[in-house]
Formats: structure tokens, C-alpha cells, sequence
């Protein structure tokens, strides 16, 4: 990640990072490693990010070991191992690199990042319309919600989708042999990911098949109704796409994706849903979850799409000194100054102080290569009267001030 990109990182990040915590997630750290099995039986033996994508090793005891695929399980098997699930509500959030064993393309990479938010404890459509609302903020604080859409589904209890599976098992078993590859495949190990298929033949075969809002039980439809009335309520339009099924196994009830024409297939910018059954799936108490994961990386790049230019970091304030005698009380100034500055602002402005010597004159140039608004000037004369001199480079004016009023300068809320 070199420094241009790495930048418009960090801007999203710290955008979404705010979001969620105006919304009391309180971030977690997971780790890479954990045990396969955690996985194998989260995310659901006959996934393909168990079956073929997973970065597995054998430990020196013969563990064996996976690097994470993605972070739900981590935090449920991290939260309930040390008792935070038990008769109690959490939101959370985590962060960083994720590995799948994929065929890497434009957006599809087999290491890539996801901010994922997780709320346990909550049964109601009103923390599945928190998620996607949240979600709706990032795209409208990143500038980008013009190109980003939302679908949504319900996938029923989880009897319900048990029935519906079987239910979809019976219909294509004839039709196996006209299946494509990976359908017939899937047709034993996941059967509802054969609705997702990019096969023409194989969608034409599913005209007739069973259809999963009729077998989704009445008290599932009665929560996606409420989900439905409070995204209304909330201005946040979406499509409902009834072959929505995702493909990690723990979903019930609902689940969502927020999709983009402009990054070609990678289309899922991210995506999510509830998860009722993994918490008890995974050795805890039957506890209502749900959440979301945003993939980093292809947000980079819809952002890159509408914001050609990476997010300035320039330099704000740029201090220069007249000759070496000053050089070191220079350096003081801008401790002393980068202190006061960061005591006063959450995002303080950055002061760089010049290296190097030269003529004030050779230093203004650089200060204006910078970027930056200000310049502050210590000379000898400054100096013996404990003053700076502020210079205002976008309009030249320039004024001679205590270091304290310089401060409120800088600190206006216009600057
Ligand atoms: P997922 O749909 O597998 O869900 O991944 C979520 C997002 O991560 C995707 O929408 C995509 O933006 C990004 N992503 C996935 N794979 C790649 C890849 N190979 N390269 C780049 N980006 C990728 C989950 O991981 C669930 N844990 C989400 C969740 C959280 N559900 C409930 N809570």
C-alpha cells in the first residue's frame, strides 16, 4: 500500500471508524490465526470459503490453524469465550486484513480488508435497520452514495430455510445433468447458492423452482415488514432481490448487500444479515445477532471512481527560521505549538517545521510546495520579542503576534 492509497484509506477508514462510533460500537481486535474449526463450523462446512478458500496450516502440534476468511465467527467465539454474550447486549466493531483463496481480479484480492460491525442480543428489525442505516451514512459521508445500492432479503427461521432446501433439492435433482458445473456441485453441499448461479441455462431452469418467500415462516415476514416500514421511515430506498442468499451459512431472517455497478462482478461493497443461530451453533446460548462487513478495498476503488484525487494531507502550517543560530529554537516553537494545537482539535492541524536551513526566501518556496495555508516565520528580532510572524499564503498578509494569539488564529474555526 504505497503512500497515495494508503492515504485514501486511512480517510475512509477514519470516516466510517467516526460513523460507527457515534452509533456506541465500541471497536474489538481479533486475531489473524484461529482454529479451523471455528470456521469449518461458523461459517458452514460446505461454504467455498471452507471447502477451497481457506489459508490453512498444520501447527507444531499437528493444530491445525486458519488465517481468518472473515470476522464474524472470530467475534462471536472471542466475545463469548470471555462471557460478554451471556444475558447481555454488545455492538462492536473490528477491523483489518482478511485471506481467501480466490481467483484475484480488479476488487477480488486474497488478501483484503473488511470493517465489520457486529450487534448480539437484539431480536428486533430495528438493529437490522441500525446496520443498514449505518451503512447508508458511510456511502453519504465518503460522497458516494449516488453509486451505491441496496438489496435486501429474507432468508426465514432457520426451519424455514432447512424446508425451502429441501424443498429446492427435490426440484433440480432431475434437472441435475443440465445443471452447470458448479451448480451440480453445489446441488448436495449448498443447494441455495444454485440461485445466485451467473448461468443463463441454469437460471432458466429455475423459472419454476420453489421460491423462498413462500416457505418463509409468518413471524419472519412480520419482521421483514418492520424492517421494511422503518428503512421507509429512514429514506433509505432498496430492491428486494428474493434470490439474495449469501454465501456463509449461519443467516436467518434478514440479510443485505450494498452493491455498485461500477466495479464490474465485485459488485458487493458490503453485505451482511442476521445470524441468530451461531452464537448457540457455536457452543454459547441461543442469542439474536447481526451485522455487516464492508470490504475496504472496493470501497477504495468506488471512491477512486468519483474522487479521482486522492484526500489531502497536506501541511497546514509550515514554520520557518532565519539561519542556523534558530534552527533549534525553531524546533521548540513547533513542539510547543503541535501541543497546543492537538490540546484543542480532534483533528489538529499539521505543522511542519523546515529542515535545512536556507534563505527565508528558498523556505517560503518550499512552504508553498507544501501546501500549506500558513507559514510562521522566526527571525532573530521575533525572537528577542517572543513573537512570530504569521503569514497567510493563499492572500500574502502577514502580521507579527504573540505565540498565543497565533494560536487563536490558527485555531479559527475557518482555518
Ligand atoms: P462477505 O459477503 O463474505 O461477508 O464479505 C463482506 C464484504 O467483504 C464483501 O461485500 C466485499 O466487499 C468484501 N470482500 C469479500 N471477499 C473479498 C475479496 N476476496 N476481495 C475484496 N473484498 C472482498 C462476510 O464476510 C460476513 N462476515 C459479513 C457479516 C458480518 N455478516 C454478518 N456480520
Amino acid at each position: 500500500m504505497l503512500p497515495l492509497e494508503a492515504r485514501r484509506w486511512r480517510h475512509i477508514e477514519a470516516h466510517v471508524h467516526a460513523i460507527l462510533r457515534s452509533f456506541a460500537y465500541e471497536e474489538v481486535q481479533l486475531p489473524l490465526l484461529e482454529f479451523t474449526e471455528l470456521f469449518a463450523r461458523g461459517v458452514g462446512e460446505a461454504t467455498d470459503i471452507v471447502e477451497k478458500e481457506m489459508y490453512t496450516l498444520a501447527d507444531r502440534d499437528g493444530d491445525s490453524l486458519s488465517l481468518r476468511p472473515e470476522g464474524t465467527a472470530s467475534c462471536v467465539r472471542a466475545l463469548q469465550e470471555h462471557g460478554l454474550l451471556y444475558n447481555q447486549t454488545q455492538r462492536v466493531f473490528y477491523s483489518g486484513p482478511m485471506f481467501r483463496y480466490e481467483k484475484p481480479q480488479k476488487g477480488r484480492y486474497r488478501q483484503f480488508y473488511q470493517i465489520g460491525a457486529e450487534a448480539f442480543g437484539f431480536d428486533g428489525p430495528d438493529v437490522d435497520a441500525e446496520l443498514i442505516v449505518m451503512g447508508a451514512q458511510f456511502w453519504q459521508a465518503l460522497g458516494i452514495s449516488e453509486r451505491v445500492y441496496l438489496e435486501i432479503n429474507t432468508l426465514g427461521s432457520g426451519g424455514a430455510r432447512e424446508a425451502y432446501r429441501q424443498a429446492l433439492v427435490d426440484f433440480l435433482t432431475p434437472l441435475a445433468a443440465e445443471l452447470d458445473e458448479d451448480s451440480q456441485r453445489r446441488l448436495h453441499t449448498n443447494p441455495m447458492r444454485i440461485l445466485d448461479s451467473k448461468n443463463e441455462h441454469t437460471q432458466s431452469l429455475l423459472v419454476d423452482a420453489p421460491r423462498l418467500p413462500d416457505f418463509v415462516d409468518a413471524d419472519s415476514q412480520r419482521h421483514f415488514t418492520e424492517l421494511r416500514s422503518l428503512l421507509d421511515d429512514f429514506d433509505v430506498a432498496y430492491r428486494i432481490n428474493p434470490n439474495l442468499v449469501r454465501g456463509l451459512d449461519y443467516y436467518t431472517h434478514t440479510v443485505f448487500e450494498w452493491l455498485t455497478d461500477d466495479l464490474g462482478a465485485q459488485g458487493a461493497v458490503c453485505a451482511g444479515g442476521r445470524y441468530n443461530g451461531l452464537v448457540e451453533r457455536l457452543g454459547g446460548k441461543a442469542t439474536a445477532a447481526a451485522g455487516f462487513a464492508m470490504g475496504l478495498d472496493r470501497v477504495a476503488l468506488l471512491h477512486e471512481v468519483v474522487h479521482q484525487n486522492a484526500p489531502s494531507e497536506a501541511v497546514d502550517v509550515y514554520l520557518c527560521y532565519g539561519g542556523e543560530a534558530l534552527m533549534s529554537a525553531a524546533q521548540q516553537a513547533g513542539v510547543r505549538l503541535r501541543a497546543e494545537l492537538s490540546k484543542q482539535a480532534a483533528e489538529p492541524l499539521k505543522l511542519r517545521v523546515h529542515m535545512g536551513g536556507g534563505s527565508f526566501k528558498k523556505q517560503l518556496k518550499r512552504a508553498n510546495a507544501s501546501g500549506a495555508k500558513w507559514a510562521i516565520l522566526l527571525g532573530a528580532e521575533e525572537l528577542n520579542n517572543n513573537e512570530l510572524t504569521l503569514k497567510n499564503l493563499v492572500d500574502g498578509s502577514q502580521q507579527t503576534l504573540s505565540e498565543a494569539a497565533l494560536l487563536m488564529q490558527l485555531l479559527q474555526p475557518n482555518n
